[in-house]
């Protein structure tokens, strides 16, 4: 049913059950928000949105408020615009006012507001905040200063992750966004998925910094190599002025040697390691019988999850370990033997679009002999200042092809950046295992796209065998319960915390553009359609490392350097 509303003095049609945010918002009208996040209800926290209505005494929160027949909205008045500011004010009456020296500096919501405001001067003064940063986690740091406790992380966190790591506590002007018995994030459920950094407006949420200890490696004598996720050479080309979701992989090699590394790999390589361990690990469960579901292992947010709040299902998690730590591992011992470096001389650095991959490379199961297969770990965001600062024009250099070996990569592997990747990947090999024919069709439609859920069943050789593909941990979850409940149609279950997969990871540069993670989403996809190398298995350079190296997946050499185990985490809840 349509309603109708007057706007500034415009008629304009809405629909009933809609609020006036988004019924302005759909006529290209636009007010302020901070708290406001699409589809999540509405929490009036902030009061940013504010709009006039004729009749009534007080301003009204246009994202909370539904529309009824005949308003008459005013969206900036006088009224309206000094509210606003006054809000703007009290904002940034205890706010640390470092912009300078701040992570969010020019991408920061609470200074473009500011600035649209006209806020040029101090007229209102509060005791500035004092509070300690956060800094025990090994990915996310937190700086309660800076907050303006919009309560988007906190709803993030629960609403999506269900893990609630994060909430407000206290009360008037001594509420803060705190981890639990305010001790640090490193002891709290926080799987370090890095969405709530996604979702601040503010310079209060950021990864843990690794730029300056890779510029130190650098600077070493120590032997510099690093490796790239599959989704990182689709996403870092809109923060050069291209296009979303340029596929900017000859040029970012060239930058990263230009900046130092000896060596460049690509993640994409072990994720077809890993498809090849994973796909034998999950025939091996199904035909002698181990435990189903499994579920695959390549995020780290969602293994810490699993360890935590579902320690009774670690035996359902692939014993592999992620591509990242795959190839740092192989970085480490293949790599170094046939070089013949020191591998305690090599330093080696991966970049991810991930913020929980700084936690996993820190794991004592991914070390060997007590040195870390993988030495530090750069997010997105953080490559994109590397090359800014070496004042790099991306647009304009020659690209370069990466290393080898270590660098060829199937099209498969680099599906792993999308929610379904994985699994599209391991269907590709696992057919080609069990019937020694390839796939006629290599593009599996069911499980590609952002759905929350994807599900297909399939057989092959005789075997039925059911997938599912989730991401969010919260869809997650959900899957969870019908698996407790008895549901037994799933033999193997993807999932990736990051809601679309690594393409929206909480490492990547931030925006509210669902178009650009669709563009770089489709980059991906664009990728496979072209390229020649379409499965794991077809990768020469995994033939050749398992002829000469590991000899078979799941041999007791792969068993000892790709995988791992385990176990049941204790937190604060
Ligand atoms: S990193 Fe993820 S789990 Fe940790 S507080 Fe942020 S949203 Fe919650
Ligand atoms: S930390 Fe950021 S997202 Fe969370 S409440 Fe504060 S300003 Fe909002
Ligand atoms: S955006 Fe509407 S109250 Fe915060």
């Amino acid at each position: 049913m349509n309603i109708n509303i007057e706007v500034n003095g415009k008629m304009i049609t809405a629909k009933k059950g809609e609020t006036i945010l988004s019924a302005i918002n759909r006529k290209g009208i636009s007010v302020p928000t901070l708290c406001y996040m699409k589809d999540f209800v509405p929490t009036g926290a902030c009061r940013m949105c504010v709009v006039e209505v004729e009749g009534r005494p007080n301003l009204i929160t246009a994202c909370s408020y539904p529309v009824e027949e005949g308003l008459r909205i005013k969206t900036h008045s006088p009224r309206v615009v000094n509210a606003r500011k006054t809000i703007i004010e009290l904002l940034l009456s205890n706010h640390p006012d470092d912009c300078l020296y701040c992570e969010r500096n020019k991408n920061c919501e609470l200074q473009t507001l500011a600035e649209q405001y006209n806020v040029r001067e101090r007229r209102i003064s509060g005791a500035k905040n004092l509070y300690k940063v956060d800094q025990s986690s090994a990915s996310i740091y937190r700086d309660p200063a800076k907050c303006i406790l919009c309560g988007r992380c906190v709803r993030v966190c629960e609403e999506v992750e269900q893990v609630t790591a994060i909430d407000f506590v206290g009360r008037g002007n001594k509420t803060i966004i705190n981890s639990a018995f305010n001790k640090g994030l490193n002891v709290s459920s926080c799987v370090n998925c890095g969405q709530c950094i996604m979702v601040c407006p503010t310079g209060a949420l950021h990864e843990i910094d690794h730029v300056e200890k890779v510029l130190s490696a650098i600077n070493s004598n120590k032997y510099v190599v690093v490796q790239h996720a599959p989704s990182i050479s689709v996403s870092i080309a809109e923060e050069f002025g291209l296009k979303p979701g340029t596929d900017v992989a000859g040029v970012m090699t060239a930058a990263l040697r230009k900046i130092g590394f000896k060596k460049v790999f690509d993640t994409s390589f072990s994720a077809d390691l890993t498809i090849m361990e994973e796909s034998a690990e999950l025939i091996q469960r199904i035909q002698t019988g181990g435990v189903l579901p499994m579920f695959t292992s390549c995020c780290p947010a969602w293994v810490k999850y699993v360890e935590e709040f579902r320690p009774d299902m670690i035996k359902n998690l692939s014993s592999c370990k992620s591509p990242q730590q795959m190839l740092g591992a192989v970085i480490k011992s293949y790599f170094a033997e046939i070089e013949g470096i020191d591998r305690e001389n090599i330093y080696s650095v991966s970049i991810m679009p991930c913020t929980a991959k700084k936690f996993e490379s820190q794991r004592e199961e991914m070390t060997q002999k007590g040195v870390a297969d993988i030495d530090a770990v750069l997010t997105t965001r953080e490559l994109v200042k590397l090359i800014k600062m070496y004042d790099i024009d991306l647009v304009n250099i020659e690209p370069e092809v990466t290393d080898t070996p270590l660098g060829t990569r199937s099209s498969a592997g680099k599906l792993f950046g999308n929610s379904g990747g994985v699994m599209e990947a391991a269907l590709r090999t696992a057919y080609y295992k069990l019937t020694g024919e390839e796939l006629k069709n290599y593009k599996i439609d069911e499980i590609r796209g952002d759905d929350k859920r994807k599900e297909l069943k399939v057989s092959v050789a005789g075997l039925n065998l059911g997938v599912a593909v989730v991401s969010g941990l919260t869809n997650a979850e959900e899957l969870l319960k019908e698996i407790e409940a008895g549901r037994s149609d799933i033999q193997f279950i993807e999932v990736m915390t990051c809601p679309g997969g690594c393409v929206a990871g909480g490492g990547q540069p931030i925006t509210f553009d669902a178009k650009r993670v669709k563009a770089r989403m489709k980059s991906i996809y664009d990728i496979d359609k072209v390229d020649s190398i379409k499965a794991s298995h077809q990768n020469p350079e995994i033939k050749e490392i398992y002829e000469k190296y590991f000899k078979e997946p799941n041999s007791e050499k792969s068993h000892h350097l790709l995988h791992t185990h385990y176990q049941k985490r204790n937190v604060l809840k």
